[in-house]
């Protein structure tokens, strides 16, 4: 057998290995529950030899919504006394207990991408999905959306944990009252892969204070240490709330909320434009400044319907600077670290996205491109969490969904030319 049916058959493999029931973890050990954008992505893998557990997948996750909309990061089905920071830490109400906080909605986009694949077999589940993902997007909008763009109150809720965008904001949060705590991901992983000490000190006084609050909305957007305007969830909402629309016009609901959403989120992303940077941008909404940071979530604007001519220029310059892909941050960036998790490696996942998205707007050779050292990365190291975009060596956690979802869905080339394995809008 050549190398990519192998690798389908091995991806299809990690994927059945990592599922526990009626949901799938990123990888063992490392991260033992249910994450929020990683089923959604891996639900998107699934869909390709199992479309009913891709939904399942999603239910599963959905399931786990709280009572105010908001559908966590982080669904604790089972107790695993090895991941820190567990259940008790986060004090939120709620059965199966769950973190305080969201993570990038890509999840009705994928939903749509389900139903689209099959609409007869889809149509009774994406119908029973509908109101749970609308009321989702409406916390996002009622609860994070006051300058336009979408607020993060934990680097966590970006899905880029350590990325250079926060170092400011982070600097502020005060760590003196922090509870001890063991971190167990450098038990898994080498530390010059993971967010530091100090990262970490602060990612558990931002889980202290949502907790003292009672994980209360208002109380974090008035007094929350951390309040950052983020281009993933930004992007994403949009995108998501495009997708919600498509899927609320098909099956009669009506649509004016989904437009005006979509209409306050073109606005917001517009206030992530930097003018000194020549590129989208997290803003830091206590300071009210920009963080100058180049990401590959400042390239998630094609994915959003936003075709800003700028970016394609600033994509080939960081292309070119990389060797493979997409990095997480811009390789001349002065935060750039090529091994540090979201301060330099390239994302599978995020590559996805920004090839769909250039591929939407017919930007086919660049989205090509990135398929390609996607591709490239998978066949010469295997499904890493994430990848050196200087050399190519595979990081972080092994045999990891998200990745493997990644191949099966749009990287692998035995796909039919023109499948996207999402959607196409
Ligand atoms: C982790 O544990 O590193 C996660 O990214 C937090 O969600």
């Amino acid at each position: 057998m050549d190398k990519p049916l192998q690798l389908d058959d091995a991806a299809r493999s990690i994927l059945r290995q990592n599922c526990r029931g009626s949901y799938t973890v990123p990888t063992a050990k490392l991260y033992p529950f249910q994450w929020n954008w990683d089923s959604a992505f891996i639900a998107c893998g699934l869909a390709s030899f199992d479309i009913d557990r891709a939904w399942t997948e999603l239910e599963t996750l959905l399931a786990a919504q709280w009572r105010n909309g908001m559908v966590p990061h982080i669904v604790f089905h089972a107790l695993d006394a090895d991941y820190c920071p567990g259940p008790g830490t986060w004090g939120t109400e709620g059965v199966p207990a769950s973190s305080g906080i969201s993570q990038p909605p890509v999840a009705s986009t994928i939903a749509r991408g389900l139903y689209e694949r099959d609409r007869k077999a889809g149509r009774k589940r994406m119908a029973a999905m509908f109101p749970k993902l609308l009321a989702w997007h409406r916390w996002f909008h009622v609860c994070r959306c006051e300058s336009g763009a979408v607020a993060a109150t934990h680097p966590w809720e970006t899905g880029r944990d350590n990325a250079p965008d926060w170092d400011v904001a982070l600097a502020e949060v005060d760590t003196s009252r922090i509870q001890p705590f063991k971190r167990s991901d450098l038990e898994h992983v080498e530390g010059d892969m993971r967010p530091t000490g100090l990262d970490y000190d602060r990612y558990m006084a931002l889980v202290q204070f949502g907790r003292e609050v009672g994980w209360d909305e208002e109380k974090i957007r008035s007094d929350g240490p951390f309040r950052v305007a983020d281009p993933t969830l930004t992007f994403t909402l949009l995108r998501a709330n495009r997708d919600l629309r498509a899927i609320a016009a098909e099956f009669c609901e009506p649509v004016a909320e989904i437009d005006h959403w979509i209409d306050c989120l073109e606005a917001g992303a517009a206030t992530l434009w930097n003018p000194a940077l020549g590129a989208y941008d997290s803003v830091d909404l206590r300071r009210g400044e920009a963080s100058g940071s180049l990401s590959n979530a400042s390239f998630l604007c094609w994915y959003a319907g936003i075709n800003e001519p700028t970016m394609l220029g600033k994509l080939e310059e960081v292309l070119d600077k990389a060797r493979f892909g997409v990095p997480s941050y811009a390789p001349d960036g002065a935060g750039f670290d090529s091994r540090r998790y979201w301060r330099g490696p390239v994302w599978a996942m995020m590559n996805m996205l920004i090839g769909i998205g250039l591929g939407e707007f017919g930007y086919a050779e660049l989205a090509r491109r990135i398929r390609n050292d996607v591709r490239l990365l998978i066949l010469s190291g295997g499904f890493a969490e994430y990848f050196d975009p200087c050399d190519g060596a595979p990081a972080g956690g092994k045999n990891f969904s998200w990745t493997a979802a990644v191949w099966l869905a749009w990287a692998t080339p035995t796909l039919k030319e023109g499948n996207d394995g999402i959607v196409t809008a």
